[in-house]
């Protein structure tokens, strides 16, 4: 297996974190940003995806040529903010399944409350990328993996752009089968289970929503 934490820190994807967690980035630059660092993100997490080959025919000649095996990914974006990775993950991979399960955090408690679950069929059969931009407490991502496990799916990984330390160490206390795939580990939470110094509210950044 992969290793549990990947830290995907290529110059490009720094650079435009950067951008995105100053606060004077307006949202429509800061929606941007995060689709291009989730194509960056998401070549690094398919990397391993498995091949077959077909027979085809260039202009020049037959042969047989690499495609990708199987029954189609499955993106799964964690409402809401995890919408923000899921586009330029789309732009990568068009064919893919994508399912939603919506999760708010309880203010006081910190700890998920389902409101929304669409996933699609085939779930044991297919690569599943789990993606929210935010790795905080790991409280939401943990909860939403247990009902994709509660689906059958086995071969799962997870893609944030910020993870804390805590979160990390959840996600492998937790779900030591998900490799996580990240564009920065920061230094802790705070007393809210924000990201410290992280870029404050992906959702309400994303949509400008405070
Ligand atoms: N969710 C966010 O949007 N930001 C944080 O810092 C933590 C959780």
């Amino acid at each position: 297996m992969s290793a549990h934490l990947t830290v995907v820190d290529h110059p490009l994807i720094q650079h435009k974190l950067t951008l995105m967690r100053d606060r004077n980035t307006p949202s429509a630059v800061f929606r941007q940003l995060l689709r291009e660092i989730s194509l960056l993100l998401a070549y690094e997490a398919l990397h391993d995806l498995p091949l077959t080959t077909k027979p085809i025919e260039t202009p020049v000649a037959p042969m047989e040529a690499p495609i990708l095996q199987g029954k189609k990914l499955v993106l799964v974006s964690i409402l809401r903010a995890g919408n923000g990775l899921l586009e330029g993950v789309l732009e990568l991979v068009p064919s893919a399944r994508v399912g939603f399960i919506g999760l708010y955090r309880d203010p006081e408690t910190l700890q998920p409350v389902e409101y929304y679950k669409k996933l699609p069929e085939g779930m044991p059969e297919r690569t599943a990328v789990v993606v929210d931009p935010m790795l905080a407490t790991g409280n939401s991502v943990c909860a939403a993996l247990d009902r994709i496990k509660e689906t059958g799916a086995r071969d799962i990984r997870f893609m944030s752009l910020l993870a804390a330390p805590e979160g990390v160490a959840a996600m492998k206390a937790r779900h030591p089968d998900v490799p996580v795939f990240t564009a920065a580990v920061d230094e802790r939470l705070n007393d809210h289970g924000y990201i410290v110094p992280g870029l404050g509210d992906a959702g309400d950044r994303m949509y400008g929503t405070k």
